[in-house]
């Protein structure tokens, strides 16, 4: 098939066309007698006088539905005839004309040639007209049914064509309101988060920090990028359950008493709590780090008091970024520690504290977490 195969006559053009019969004949009187047989039954009749004309006429005209050919003439004999013009249109039928002698040459006609039938002259008329209008009917069937096969063929290609344009529209659109979705999503969670830390820090840039250099140890710990983004994002919530903290002990100048510490203290059960248990990595996560950033790696932590690797990953990490943050910045109870300081602090913790690895991995990553520090922070 190529592209011309895509421009068909219309339907009604093929069932009501007249299809020419080609005769060809070295004969005059011949072609004659033919063209006034065809012409009382209202056939279309083109003639050629030699296999060399009948070629010409077949190559310029897309009407012809019947082939009928003198075997005997000269240079060019009808099988040789038969046998080019099939070359050109293999399924327009053939007929062989022949005299009794030229049987032989009749079925070299046939296998040669593809004739489909072979009439000896002189002939009968009744006969030649039925099997005229056999032939030219049984050719103009197959060729609707072929046109009909095409149409058929063209409307499929387009169709699958819509179906797949079509599929790729509605997954583009779905996937934006993932996207836009997912957006939201986080923007809501970093804003929960915000509002735990609200009371102590308007500007919720502690979490802001927290979020970055829990992603910058976590990268440097090897964690895929999918993971440390999911850390991220949970690591904003870290402190949500200082909702449920008293705002005189929350904000409160000065040492904390032993009570007020255990009060304190409950905001990481608080925080795990609002976050509930549920399927999402990232509020499994978020809960997980809500209840976990204050264990130690020696067990001396709370609320559980977990110990080493039983405390999650992700709440050990939170843990020496919260830290961190927490020493370089001003609170209500005491000035920001300088960085070095901050740092000596962390690294007097490793072991005790803070996971040794974890605090190896927050070395290696300090100039890109002093970096944010820098970034995010409080202007006054
Ligand atoms: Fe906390
Ligand atoms: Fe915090």
């Amino acid at each position: 098939m190529n592209e011309h195969d895509l421009v068909l006559p219309p339907a009604a053009l093929v069932q009501e066309e007249r299809l020419s019969i080609l005769c060809v004949d070295d004969e005059e009187l011949i072609l004659k007698a033919l063209t006034r047989t065809f012409r009382k039954e209202q056939f279309k009749v083109l003639t050629a006088r030699s296999g060399e004309d009948g070629l010409e006429i077949l190559k310029n005209s897309k009407s012809i539905g019947l082939i009928l050919s003198d075997e005997k003439m000269p240079k060019m004999n009808g099988s040789d005839f038969l046998q080019a013009a099939a070359k050109i249109f293999p399924d327009i039928p053939k007929i062989i004309l022949t005299g009794y002698a030229d049987k032989n040459a009749a079925i070299d006609a046939i296998n040669k040639g593809g004739a489909c039938h072979f009439l000896t002259k002189p002939w009968n008329d009744q006969e030649l007209l039925q099997l005229v209008r056999d032939c030219l009917h049984r050719y103009g069937l197959a060729r609707e049914n072929q046109r009909l096969l095409t149409v058929v063929r063209v409307q499929n290609e387009k169709l699958a064509g819509w179906n797949s344009s079509l599929k790729e529209r509605v997954l583009n659109l779905v996937q934006e309101r993932i996207d836009e979705l997912n957006k939201s999503h986080l923007e809501l969670l970093r804003r929960l988060g915000t509002a735990g830390e609200y009371r102590d820090n308007e500007t919720g840039l502690h979490n802001v920090r927290v979020c970055h250099f829990s992603r910058c140890i976590a990268l440097e710990l090897g964690l895929p990028e999918s993971e440390a983004d999911l850390l991220f994002n949970a690591a904003a919530l870290h402190d949500l359950g200082k909702i449920g903290i008293p705002d005189s002990i929350l904000l409160k100048p000065g040492k904390l008493d032993d009570a007020e510490l255990n009060i304190i203290r409950t905001h990481c059960e608080i925080g795990s709590k609002i976050i509930g248990d549920n399927q999402s990595p990232l509020l499994k996560t978020a809960a997980s780090v809500a209840l976990t950033h204050h264990e130690h790696w020696d067990g001396a932590g709370y609320p559980r008091e977990l110990k080493g690797s039983d405390i999650p990953l992700s709440g050990r990490i939170v843990a020496v970024a919260d830290t961190f943050d927490a020493l370089v910045t001003e609170r209500p109870y005491k000035e920001p520690w300088t960085v070095a300081e901050a740092v000596k602090e962390i690294v007097s913790s490793r072991e005790r504290r803070f996971d040794p690895e974890i605090v190896d991995a927050f070395l290696r990553a300090l100039a890109e977490i002093t970096a944010v520090h820098h970034q995010f922070t409080e202007r006054r």
